[in-house]
Formats: structure tokens, C-alpha cells, sequence
């Protein structure tokens, strides 16, 4: 059996659908797989799994400082089992911003972090004016409409490549 630890950094709830497809992707028998939110990661022993995958989401080109605090204090656990980190933005959106060396998050996550994953990918999130706040709609939409991307107020487009997602899971698998 392998037990596998998902944690997840989401705000609007993108990383976090992910994070569930994945578990349900690497479901198997004889797996045990928990997806968890960074904020509820304090109530479980991490060290019973055998492999942790954790995803974050960008906003305003950063990703929430508990999953630096999860690592940093984790560091050495996690490198001792099968580890992975996956990032969710708008950019990746992109063709040629989707992957990790071409994708500034990863390099800036590697940088402050000090954690070198096993694996790590890039995913497209979503872009949902309606859950936004008048700060941030404005915001986005001002991004959107400097990157090219949708500024309708109706815009809720999921940019996820599930296919990606899947060979991400397959390269785990292996
Ligand atoms: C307030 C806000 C700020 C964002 N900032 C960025 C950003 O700086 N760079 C980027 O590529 N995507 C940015 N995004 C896009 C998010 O990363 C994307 O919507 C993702 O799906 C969010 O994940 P979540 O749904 O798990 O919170 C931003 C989105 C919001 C709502």
C-alpha cells in the first residue's frame, strides 16, 4: 500500500479541484490518498506517508507563505519520501509559460524555498470574475487585458490542461 499526502493551497478553489482530480487519478486499491488544505495540515502527521505532492496557487505573483513555512520546517522529511509540487497561474495559460523552466514561478519558488521537488509542474488555473472582489476584478481584468487574455465580466474560464494533469499523474505513478 502507499500512502499518499496531497496538500493544497487554493483561494478561489482551482489548486484545490486539481488536487482532488489527482487523488482521484492515483486511486487505486491498495493506495491511501488524503487531500488536505496548507491550513488544516497541523492536525496530521505527515511522516505515516509515503509520498506528498503539494500544489499552490499564484496571486499577485505569489504563492501563500504557509506552504514556505510547511516547507521550511519539513524540508528533511519531505526529501526523505517520493515528493512533488505542482503551481497553479493564469500565465501558464500561455502556450511556452507552461512548464518549469519557462514559467518565473517555479525558479522564484525554488529560490526562496531552498526545495529542489522530485517533480514539479505548471498549471493553468482559472479565471472567474464573479468570485472576485471589486479590487481584485479590476485588478485582473487589468492583467487580462495587458496579457491578452478574457476581460468580460461574465468570463469563468477554467485555462486547466487536464491532459497535463494526467501525465503529471503518470510520471508519479512511475
Ligand atoms: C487576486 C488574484 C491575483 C492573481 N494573481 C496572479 C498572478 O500574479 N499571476 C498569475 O499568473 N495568475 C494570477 N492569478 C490567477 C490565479 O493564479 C488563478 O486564478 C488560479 O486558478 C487561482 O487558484 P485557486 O483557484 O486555487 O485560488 C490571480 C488570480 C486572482 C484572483
Amino acid at each position: 500500500m502507499i500512502r499518499i499526502l496531497i496538500i493544497y493551497a487554493s483561494v478561489d478553489g482551482q489548486t484545490k479541484k486539481i488536487s482532488e482530480y489527482i487523488a482521484t487519478k492515483r486511486k487505486k486499491t491498495e493506495n491511501e490518498i488524503i487531500t488536505i488544505s496548507i491550513e488544516n495540515v497541523e492536525s496530521i502527521n505527515i511522516d505515516e506517508y509515503d509520498e506528498i505532492v503539494i500544489g499552490a496557487a499564484i496571486r499577485y505573483g505569489k504563492f501563500n507563505k504557509k506552504i514556505y513555512k510547511f516547507i521550511e520546517k519539513n524540508k528533511q522529511l519531505l526529501s526523505s519520501k517520493v515528493n512533488a509540487f505542482f503551481i497553479v497561474n493564469a500565465t501558464a495559460r500561455k502556450r511556452g509559460k507552461d512548464n518549469p523552466s519557462t514559467n518565473s514561478y517555479a525558479a522564484k519558488f525554488i529560490k526562496r524555498s531552498q526545495w529542489q521537488p522530485q517533480n514539479i509542474a505548471i498549471f493553468a488555473g482559472r479565471i472567474n470574475y464573479s468570485k472576485y472582489n471589486f479590487f481584485d476584478r479590476a485588478m485582473i481584468k487589468f492583467i487580462m487585458k495587458i496579457t491578452k487574455g478574457p476581460t468580460e465580466q461574465s468570463t469563468n474560464i477554467e485555462f486547466t490542461n487536464w491532459q497535463k494533469v494526467d501525465e503529471f499523474c503518470s510520471i508519479l505513478e512511475t
